[in-house]
C-alpha cells in the first residue's frame, strides 16, 4: 500500500483528544511555513459531510454493519479523490482527524466486520496510507468523561455500549502493535498540553526525517 510522508492521521476512540491534538499540529506545521489542509472523516468533502450526517444520525433505523463500512468508504473515496490527493499533489501536508484505521477499529473490532474485507476496500477504493498515525489511546470511561459536557445528545455510533468501544480500543492497539513504524501510541491520559507536546515532538521529528 503506497504511503505518503505528509499525510498525518489523527486516531483514538471518542473524546480521546484527536481533534485538541490536530489543531496543535497544523498550528506547529503553518508556523514553519508549510500549507496544511485540516480535514476530518468521515466527511472533509461536502458529499462525504452528508454520508456523515446520515451515519451519525439516530433519528432513522440503524445501517446494517455493512451498510455502515460501505458508507464509510463511500464517503472516504470521495475525501481522498477531492481533498486529499490533489492536496497532497501539490506539496501541502494533510492532517486528517480519523481515516482508514477508525473503519478497522470501529467496523472491524467493534462491529465484528472481517478485516480482510476492509483491507480489500482499502485497497481498491482508498489506495493510501498516512505515512504516520498518531494513535491517542485512553481508558474509555474517561474518554466518556471529557465528551459529556458537549455531547448532550449523543450520536448513533457514540450511543454505544461501553464494550463495543472496549472492542475498538483494542483494534487499535492491534494495529499499532502489528505496524509500530506508521502507528505511534500516545498515552492520552496525561494533560491536553501534554499529549499536544508529544504529538508535535513526534511530527517534528517525523519531518526532519522525511
Ligand atoms: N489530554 C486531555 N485531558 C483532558 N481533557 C482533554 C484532553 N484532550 C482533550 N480534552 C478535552 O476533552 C474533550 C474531547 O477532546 P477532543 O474533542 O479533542 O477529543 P476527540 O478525540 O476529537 O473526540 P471525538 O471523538 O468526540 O471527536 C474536549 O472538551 C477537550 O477540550
Ligand atoms: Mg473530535
Amino acid at each position: 500500500m503506497p504511503t505518503h510522508s505528509r499525510f498525518v492521521t489523527l486516531e483514538g476512540g471518542e473524546g480521546a483528544g484527536k481533534t485538541t491534538v490536530l489543531n496543535a499540529l497544523r498550528e506547529a506545521l503553518r508556523e514553519g511555513g508549510d500549507e496544511v489542509v485540516a480535514t476530518r472523516e468521515p466527511g472533509g468533502t461536502p458529499l462525504a459531510e452528508r454520508i456523515r450526517a446520515l451515519l451519525l444520525d439516530p433519528s432513522h433505523e440503524s445501517p446494517c454493519a455493512e451498510a455502515e463500512l460501505l458508507l464509510m468508504f463511500a464517503a472516504r473515496a470521495q475525501h481522498v479523490h477531492e481533498t486529499i490527493r490533489p492536496a497532497l499533489a501539490r506539496g501541502a501536508w494533510v492532517l486528517c482527524d480519523r481515516f482508514t484505521d477508525s473503519s478497522y477499529a470501529y467496523q472491524g473490532g467493534g462491529r465484528g466486520i472481517d478485516a480482510t474485507w476492509i483491507a480489500a476496500l482499502e485497497h481498491r477504493v482508498v489506495g493510501l496510507r498516512p505515512g504516520l498515525t498518531l494513535l491517542l489511546d485512553l481508558d474509555v470511561a474517561r474518554g466518556r468523561e471529557r465528551t459529556r459536557g458537549r455531547d448532550l445528545v449523543p450520536d448513533r455510533i457514540e450511543a454505544e455500549r461501553d464494550e463495543f468501544f472496549e472492542r475498538v480500543r483494542a483494534a487499535y492497539r492491534a494495529r499499532a502493535d502489528a505496524d509500530p513504524g506508521r502507528v505511534r501510541l500516545i498515552d492520552a491520559s496525561r494533560s491536553a498540553d501534554a499529549v499536544a507536546a508529544e504529538a508535535v515532538q513526534l511530527l517534528r521529528a517525523w519531518r526532519a526525517d522525511g
